[in-house]
């Protein structure tokens, strides 16, 4: 295969338009090889619709993609890797074979892409060819290892050795960072900073705008399908760009919140799961919010699941209103007034295929059926209507499949679904995780409002800020045991880091 060395990468006018969207409207963009490029918008504003565009992935766009000045006809995935695009979209699981080698995965395409006619595949070579990328990448794993057996930041190290095998002269990275530990993150800097230094064009996308501050050098800013802001970042302040984003000031982070808290209302005694949750002993008060801290890997996922019923081998007791809970399953979680809105929530939370409403309404039957079947319909359609203005999602109407919106958009329906059960208690897994800075807002603010209307909540997050911004009491894990608590107004983030690392 050849690829065109190009140094120059514009897109001019593109527009794009499903049925009932129009996706996006003129829109402009331009960066060069060595540059590293931040591409921002609230969510659904066609950020992956745009980069869709660039790898080919549509057909029926108008406006025109030149290289070097020359027009690229792009129109099918094929051309985009011809002229050396390549994309790492934010699902690596289906961009990769799990039961084939890191080194196959790596090589693969570009050995079936060099193949002229009949052909030997050269297994021994493959796998030094995909050693020496990832040696150069510093990155430590070996060929050998199947994929299904890599965390995910692995994955992702495997998805941009494959670009890196196939020649890329422009990589585009979908919010890499959103299921990366902090570690992770700075792993995937240094490479981006290698890249770049080896003459590669990067194009950023994420919501976590200190990141970009950290490593972009330009930043395109969308908004509803336009192109609002390019600028070098450095011209512009982080205040800047989220006015930019939104079409309007943000009220502040985190909401002002009248506390009013009660006795306590569920408590959790000794609770164990498989080795990943050591004897968890928690309470949360009526109308407390309560977060529970620690790095990526501490254990807040499974503990979460654990109270929900969510994970067989977890033993332990659990009370609510001084009532001893016999929670062997989610259904029976839910009956007995406890939801989750889970951290895998593409996996677990929603039906792609399914209409907007059917999901958000989809663990609340139970409250619409009791009107009788006609009236139910109506008063579903109500609800879902409501949630959908509560928490901004945009879509065409309450009918559209899931499947079709933004992958933002899709995080809030799955939020919005658990938030219409009505439980006592709600546990959220890392709410906020890929959502923009307005829809965190918009969450925030619903659940204060739970709160506010007596529920105990559980915040189970790995962004520390929302920590010390919205919690009332803060329980930090580590390797699996809840090794402090302690009460927001009188911490402060470095102090729950230090707890979160091990650390005292
Ligand atoms: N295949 C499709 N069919 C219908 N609508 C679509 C399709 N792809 C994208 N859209 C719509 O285009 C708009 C832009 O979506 P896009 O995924 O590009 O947003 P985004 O900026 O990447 O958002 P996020 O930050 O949530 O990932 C959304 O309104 C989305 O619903
Ligand atoms: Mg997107």
């Amino acid at each position: 295969m050849t690829v065109s060395a190009a140094s120059r990468l514009e897109m001019k006018q593109i527009s794009i338009a499903f049925p009932g969207v129009k996706a996006l409207t003129d829109v402009d963009f331009h960066t060069a090889a060595g540059r590293v490029h931040a591409l921002i918008g609230a969510n659904g504003a066609g950020k992956s619709t745009l980069m869709k565009v660039l790898a080919g992935a549509y057909g029926h766009y108008t406006g025109h993609i030149l290289m070097d000045g020359k027009e690229a006809r792009i129109r099918s995935p094929k051309e985009a890797k011809q002229h050396g695009i390549q994309v790492v979209y934010q699902e690596v699981d289906t961009a990769l074979i799990a039961n084939l080698t890191v080194g196959e995965n790596i090589m693969l395409e570009k050995t079936v892409h060099d193949m002229t006619g009949r052909h030997w595949v050269r297994w021994k070579g493959l796998h030094q060819s995909a050693q020496a990328i990832l040696e150069r990448m510093n990155v430590k794993v070996s060929t050998r290892k199947l994929i299904q057996d890599l965390t995910l930041a692995e994955k992702q190290m495997v998805l941009i050795a494959r670009s890196v095998a196939m020649k890329c002269r422009f990589l585009v990275l979908d919010e890499p960072t959103a299921p990366l530990s902090k570690t992770e993150t700075e792993q995937l800097f240094r490479l981006v900073r290698l890249l770049k230094s080896d003459g590669v064009g990067i194009i950023f996308i994420s919501h976590r705008l200190p990141e970009l501050f950290e490593i972009c050098d330009d930043i395109t800013i969308m908004r509803d399908g336009r192109l609002v802001v390019r600028d070098e970042i450095r011209k512009l302040d982080h205040q800047q760009v989220v006015e930019h984003m939104l079409g309007a000031k943000l009220d502040g982070q985190f909401p002002c919140r009248k506390r009013e808290i009660g006795e306590i209302c569920f408590e959790a005694r000794g609770i164990h799961d498989s080795g990943k949750v050591n004897d968890v002993d928690l309470h949360i008060r009526r109308g407390e919010i309560v977060g529970l801290a620690g790095l990526v890997g501490a254990g807040k996922t499974e503990l979460c699941r654990a109270l929900f019923g969510a994970s067989r081998a977890s033993t332990g007791d659990m009370y609510l209103n001084g009532r001893k809970l016999r929670i062997k399953s989610p259904h029976q979680a839910v009956r007995s007034g406890i939801a989750l809105v889970p951290e895998e929530r593409r996996r677990e939370g929603i039906f792609v295929d399914e209409a907007v409403s059917v999901n958000l309404t989809a663990a609340s039957l139970s409250r619409f059926a009791k009107w009788g079947s006609w009236l139910s319909s109506a008063a579903e359609k109500k609800a879902a209507v409501e949630m959908i203005a509560n928490l901004g999602i945009k879509t065409p109407n309450e009918q559209a499949k899931v499947k079709n919106l933004s992958g933002g958009n899709q995080q809030k329906v799955a939020i919005g679904k658990w938030l219409l059960v009505d439980a006592d208690v709600y546990i959220f897994d890392e709410p906020t995780k890929g959502v923009d800075v307005g829809a965190k807002r918009d969450i925030y603010d619903l659940v204060a409002e739970l709160a506010a209307r007596g529920k105990c909540i559980l915040y189970a997050s790995s962004e520390i800020s929302e920590m010390t911004g919205i919690t009332d009491r803060v329980y930090v894990m580590y390797d699996g045991r809840m090794i402090k608590e302690l009460e927001s107004d009188k911490t402060n983030e470095e102090e729950i880091l230090l707890y979160s690392t091990g650390g005292l």
